[in-house]
């Protein structure tokens, strides 16, 4: 039997492939959630959306700090498995759920499977670094998107007969849901952007929302973007992001559109029409490149060079006056590029590489 443990949207949107494959196949599987993400608009309207089953434990560990956040979700998670002892644990990601769930398994002898391995930012001050890296070193089979994060696993020392180089699953879950997003064009009326003509942002790493300095300056580019070009800016706002500008009672210019975190479908309209993107997600990094939308990462750095190579992403510091120029730089280059992410079969070689082993 495969456990599949999620706890985050984007774990639940990389995840649905694998799982959309498990049911169809009629296999022995089992949904654990930690509960990391619980509001509505972060996890329930994902499975709604994306037709998954509902999951067979819900952990309900919330929010709090890495320690304890942590520390919980792996409690929870070793009493599932010593109960329904699968034989491999599958996980997507960087978050403390993935990190937590491996850890588990792995100390129960239950070989664990970490999908989106061998990324790196080789920043260890991001929390995701650490979980990447430590998920890397105790799992069985990785499952890296590309040759670079193949390579990135062999440097350290991993056994390369443990690495698949699979695609990553977002390029899965874009193709098998690009179409029915069609259906949700009108979400751009009830904004009033039109194709091509508005900035989609959006930003929740801890290192820029946590900073008041950062999220000031943020938000100040983005007001200096609306009035130069002329063009509304829509921001989903991640609960961390608002929690945040609330707490250092910044004030948001109302030439900003913020809006409340989106469904998956409506989040590739919003991507699939913008003119630009500017993030700091990981994942958005990965959608735009494969859309074919600029994007600008207001990040130092990114465990995705393969969208920096292409020429789909670039990176920038946090003055206005950077994420200003950035922006004028990508307007400028061709969208030409081609996707480094795989196929849209990621999910069936990953099935298939734990079943042939
Ligand atoms: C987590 C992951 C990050 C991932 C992101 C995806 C870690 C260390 N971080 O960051 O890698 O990119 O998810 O979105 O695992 N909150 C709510 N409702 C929710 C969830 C969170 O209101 O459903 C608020 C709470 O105030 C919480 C804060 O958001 O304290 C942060 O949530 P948390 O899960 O700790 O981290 P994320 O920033 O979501
Ligand atoms: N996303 C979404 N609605 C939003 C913002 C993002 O559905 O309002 C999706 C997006 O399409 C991508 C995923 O969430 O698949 C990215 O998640 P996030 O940025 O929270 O995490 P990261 O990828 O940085 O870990």
């Amino acid at each position: 039997m495969i456990a599949i443990v999620l706890g985050t949207r984007p774990e639940i949107i990389k995840m649905s492939p694998i799982i959309r494959l498990l049911r169809d196949n009629q296999e022995d599987y089992l949904l654990i959630h930690s509960g990391q993400h619980y509001s509505y608009d972060m996890d329930k309207i994902f499975f709604e959306e994306l037709e998954l089953p509902v999951p067979e434990f819900y952990l309900d560990v919330g929010s709090g700090n890495h320690g304890e956040q942590t520390a919980r979700i792996l409690t929870g998670i070793e009493r599932v498995l010593m109960q329904e002892r699968p034989d491999t644990v599958l996980v997507q990601g960087d978050t403390n759920t993935v990190f937590a769930g491996a850890l588990a398994a792995v100390k129960l002898h239950i070989d664990v499977g970490h999908v989106e391995a061998g990324l790196r930012s080789h920043d260890r001050r991001m929390p995701e670094e650490i979980n990447r890296v430590l998920t890397d070193h105790i799992s069985e089979y990785l499952f890296a998107p590309t040759q670079e994060s193949r390579n990135n696993a062999v440097l350290e020392g991993i056994p390369s007969d443990k690495i698949y180089v699979t695609g990553n699953t977002i390029v899965d879950a874009v193709q098998q849901n690009l179409r029915i997003a069609e259906d949700r064009r009108g979400f751009l009326d009830e904004y009033g952007l039109k194709t091509r003509g508005y900035f989609l942002v959006t930003a929740h790493r801890q290192e820029n929302v946590d900073d008041k300095f950062r999220l000031r300056n943020l938000l100040k580019a983005l007001e200096i973007l609306r009035d130069e070009y002329s063009m509304p800016v829509v921001f989903p706002i991640h609960p961390r992001t608002r929690r945040r500008i609330e707490e250092y009672q910044l004030n948001v210019s109302p030439d900003i559109t913020l809006i409340p975190p989106t469904g998956f479908l409506e989040f590739l309209v919003l991507e699939g029409n913008a003119r630009l993107v500017l993030t700091d997600s990981g994942g958005v990094q990965e959608e735009t490149c494969i859309l074919r939308v600029p994007c600008v990462t207001l990040r130092e750095n990114t465990e995705r060079p393969e969208t920096i190579e292409v020429g789909s992403n670039i990176l920038t510091g946090i003055t206005p006056g950077e994420i200003v120029q950035a922006v004028g730089t990508m307007l400028e280059e061709e969208t030409n590029w081609t996707n480094p992410f795989g196929d849209g079969r990621a999910a069936q070689k990953i099935v298939d590489s734990i079943h042939t082993r």
